[in-house]
């Protein structure tokens, strides 16, 4: 675990204030899935605090003990431990309360402050907050507003002892305007220093290991250049479609819901200059030189987009995007984008970042792959024989680790030349599974640990970068769809695209 400083001044130790955190959207997918399990985990870790609660909210009426009972069937299902510890439960569960409310009910704010207040006295949390907001995006500004209309949201300027944060789900904003729209509205009741956007690929461990392997080795930095870096490829595949999320990815596509910002970060996080610290805004600062120099877009060289039709995944019949739930049949909506990024700085140039992402691909995993130049063609490649190139393979999710593939000779008298794979895997050397990427996130937020959420210029700059595209495809909406059936590999686009430079995407 990378010990990163903390931003907010006065704060030197890692303990943890006393704190409650309220969860908006409480009886929500994220909540379930997610939330619930990593807070249960935290508490079972002893990474809670020793003062602490947690306060659902959300439209639906429920009792306390019925909210309870909620999440423990949750965490049943969906915790990376298992099963629920009773005895730790029994305690667990009377830190978790429920409030009922509309999210723009200025009386059902006026209660809740009131709730807090109480719990305050009785749990010891001495005015400490954090928000949660896993809502729908067009409540993060009225949900915003009406916590500071009543006093839930404290200055850090004018109030010392206590603090309030707000964590917010993503996406922030649907585009460029809307993105600025929005940090306009929160910036009237929040600092900066307040807000926590969320990306969990940030939280998860081997991304931010991408930082550690390359800033804490000395061997891989000297290479890590145009001059020894042939290419780069960034792929985040899916084999699962929507699911029960119609609604919104109608509404979003794969390129909001996954390149804008997990993509954005892992290419940033690879292709970013050594921080002068691990202090938050150092780290940030760097991020958002990456993104800057990404050479815009043009309608000429736009990104390949696809979108899944019927086919099979791991042998089971699976249904096209537009026949699935809440979906639009004749919907022009993206399940698979692929993109050559070129990136104009000193360290990058004319070096291609091939991003592809997709739903419905024929398996799971995140994967960022260096591959470097060719031998000179001399000695090894005589006879019109080419070697294969060195990889270095950081794998995101599954199997998490990092392979290096080398060329050896095969023993015996003939010397042919074989590529082998040098392999490092976490499961297997530290023996655990690393914990959940909200685990990590929510952890730091008690901290007053930003480093691994967005910071709003990155957010703005990755909306440049994507927006012209996607006011294109909105322009020209696709009429090949559906272009890739199910349990392929995308689009043959997105391998023509590729094609055209003399190389071919990685087998997975
Ligand atoms: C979410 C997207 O942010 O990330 C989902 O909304 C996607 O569409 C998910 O499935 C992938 O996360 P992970 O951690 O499973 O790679």
């Amino acid at each position: 675990m990378i010990e990163l400083p903390l931003e907010e001044e006065g704060r030197s130790t890692r303990n943890l204030d006393p704190c409650i955190l309220v969860i908006f959207g409480a009886t929500g997918d994220l909540t379930g899935r997610k939330l619930a399990p990593a807070i249960y985990n935290l508490g079972k870790d002893g990474m809670l605090p020793s003062n602490f609660a947690c306060v659902g909210f959300a439209r639906r009426p429920k009792t306390h003990e019925a909210f309870r009972e909620e999440m423990k069937q949750d965490i049943n299902e969906f915790s990376r431990t298992k099963p629920i510890d009773e005895p730790f439960w029994k305690n667990f569960e009377s830190q978790l309360f429920y409030h009922q409310s509309e999210f723009d009910s200025d009386e059902g704010y006026e209660r809740l402050r009131e709730f807090l207040d109480q719990l305050d006295s009785r749990h010891a949390t001495r005015g400490n907050r954090i928000y949660y907001l896993s809502v729908q995006p067009k409540f993060f500004p009225i949900i915003i507003e009406k916590l500071s209309k009543h006093g839930l949201i404290y200055n850090p300027k004018e109030e010392t002892n206590r603090w309030s944060r707000v964590i917010i789900e993503k996406p922030f904003g649907h585009d460029s305007a809307s993105a600025a729209e929005l940090q306009q509205n929160i910036a009237k009741h929040l600092a900066e220093s307040q807000i926590y956007r969320i990306d969990h690929y940030l939280g998860k461990e081997t991304v931010q290991n991408i930082l550690v392997f390359r800033f804490a080795n000395s061997i891989f930095e000297s290479l890590w250049n145009y001059k020894h870096v042939d290419q780069v490829q960034i792929t985040v595949a899916e084999d699962i479609g929507i699911g029960t999320r119609g609604h919104f990815f109608e509404e979003e596509g794969l390129l909001r819901d996954v390149v804008q910002n997990h993509m954005m970060q892992l290419l940033t996080l690879v292709a970013m200059e050594p921080p002068v610290s691990l202090n938050a805004d150092a780290i940030r600062d760097e991020k958002v030189k990456v993104l800057k120099a990404i050479r815009p877009f043009t309608k000429e060289k736009p990104f390949v987009r696809g979108q899944y039709g019927p086919g099979f995944v791991n042998g089971v019949k699976v249904a096209g995007y537009r026949e699935e739930q809440d979906v639009n049949p004749q919907s022009s909506v993206e399940t698979f984008v692929a993109a050559k990024v070129l990136i104009d700085n000193w360290r990058w140039a004319g070096v291609p970042f091939y991003l592809r992402a997709g739903k419905r691909l024929p398996k799971k995993g995140t994967e960022i792959a260096v591959i470097f130049k060719d031998a000179p063609g001399v000695l090894f490649n005589l006879q019109g024989r080419k070697n294969d190139p060195n990889v270095l393979a950081i794998r995101i999710q599954p199997d998490e680790g990092i392979a290096m593939k080398i060329n050896c000779k095969v023993p015996g008298p003939s010397s042919p030349i074989q590529p082998v794979k040098m392999d490092f895997r976490y499961g297997s050397y530290f023996g655990q599974s690393p914990p959940e990427a909200y685990e990590r996130l929510i952890w730091d937020c008690m901290l007053g640990d930003s480093t691994l959420f967005a910071r709003v210029d990155e957010v703005e700059q990755s909306w440049n970068i994507l927006t012209p595209i996607l006011k294109h495809w909105a322009e020209q909406p696709a009429k090949n769809f559906p272009n890739y059936p199910a349990g392929s590999w995308g689009p043959k686009e997105a391998d023509e695209m590729i094609a055209k430079d003399g190389r071919s995407w990685r087998i997975l």
